[in-house]
């Protein structure tokens, strides 16, 4: 049994000041820093939309991002709440985790507290998968994990409500894996330091996350299935997918390796984007000379700038209006009692295999880069 959660009156007020009307959370735009007042406002207005549900109202989803500041999840969250917003049949309401297990466990508890009846997870929890699946059915929601990795094949067996919904990462490596191959072979000077070996730097995302695990894995692997000897600098660089760490990790491995590295393979755009940012700092990309190749993971916009500009080399779509929608469509098909299958979901790009919906990556480079638009505003669920 779901928990009912009285309103303090306070809270109650304070929402009705700091959120605007209407389906979907107030939570503004994509804030770079997701504040208390962003996770607040999205649990507060659920109190409304828990009554609302408590009397007959429509069904209440509550996800929990790891971080509203990612560039790719954050096009993901508003995509969700433009969806359910102009469907009508669901509300979203959302939290940020901030990077944060402990923060992740408090907002998930907050949401069962609330009683929503879809459970959206972003886990980065990922070594109490088993645990989460046990406390969604003792809730008695539908669990959906969200992006992550996916729950176990016992996990599913004990809850008929439990779905995933995930891009298939080894795809995203072996895009990156082959366009470093192809690179390799045809640039003779690409081994830099001539040892015979290709030298790369791996840029890890989140550690133990299902993308950092994969993608990391199945890029070397592309590599060395064409037969080339690989050898990698600077060990296991933890950057959380971020930015800034990644550009801090590669300005550091720079002074001892600079002369050493013939590319870089990052688990996202935004860590090969802060690659880019500390090679041009080291001198590198002011000519054909300076070349590296620098690949990355999801075809954002500033991704997509930089394959433009021709310091990125490869990137793999990974699109956040499809995993959105799916996510979505996932929810409002059990909602009415619908199968989810590959046809009855419907979106491009997807496939249902069991209670797990896999969505494709496609090799985005300077030749097609024009193809890795979305659209965050669009909120048909073809
Ligand atoms: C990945 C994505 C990363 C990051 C991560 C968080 O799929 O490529 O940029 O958003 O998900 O779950």
């Amino acid at each position: 049994m779901r928990k009912l959660w009285l309103v303090p009156v306070l809270l109650l007020c304070a929402s009705l000041t700091a959120c605007s009307s209407g389906n979907g959370t107030s939570t503004t735009g994509t804030s770079n820093s997701a504040t208390e007042a962003d996770t607040q406002g999205a649990e507060t207005e659920k109190d409304a939309a828990t009554d609302g549900a408590a009397q007959g109202g429509i069904p209440v989803a509550g996800a929990c991002w790891y971080n509203f500041a990612d560039t790719f999840i954050s096009n993901a969250r508003q995509t969700l709440l433009n969806v359910a917003k102009a469907d009508g049949r669901i509300e979203v309401i959302d939290a940020d985790s901030q990077n944060d297990v402990g923060t992740q466990t408090s907002n998930m508890n907050n949401m069962f507290t609330k009683g929503v009846d879809y459970l959206v997870l972003n886990n980065i929890n990922t070594g109490a998968i088993s645990e989460i699946c046990d406390q969604i059915k003792e809730e008695g929601c539908y669990g959906i994990f969200a992006n992550t990795d996916t729950p176990s094949d016992e996990d599913f067996a004990k809850n008929d409500k439990l779905y995933s919904v995930a891009s298939r990462a080894p795809e995203s490596g072996t895009i990156m894996g082959e366009a470093v191959v192809k690179y390799w072979k045809e640039h003779p000077e690409a081994d830099r330091n001539g040892n015979g070996k290709l030298d790369y730097v791996m840029l890890l995302g989140i550690q133990g996350h299902y993308d950092t695990e994969v993608r990391s894995e199945y890029s070397v692997k592309a590599i060395q299935d064409a037969g080339i000897e690989v050898n990698q600098i600077g060990g296991e660089l933890i950057c959380e997918y971020n930015r800034a760490k990644a550009q801090e990790a590669v300005a550091a491995l720079l002074a001892n390796y600079s002369e050493d590295i013939d590319c870089v393979l990052a688990c996202n755009d935004d860590m090969a984007l802060g690659a880019i940012e500390a090679l041009k700092a080291g001198g590198f990309f002011k000519d054909a000379g300076t070349y590296l190749p620098v690949c990355g993971v999801d075809a954002t916009a500033v991704g997509c700038d930089a394959v433009r500009e021709g310091t990125l080399l490869t990137t793999a779509l990974n699109n956040p209006v499809t995993l959105a929608k799916a996510i979505y469509k996932v929810m409002a098909l059990t909602k009415e009692g619908t199968e989810v299958t590959t046809e009855s979901l419907g979106i491009a790009g997807t496939e249902v295999e069991g209670h797990r919906v896999w969505i494709s990556y496609k090799a985005i480079n300077a030749d097609n880069v024009d193809e890795a638009n979305y659209d965050i505003t669009n909120t048909s669920l073809e």
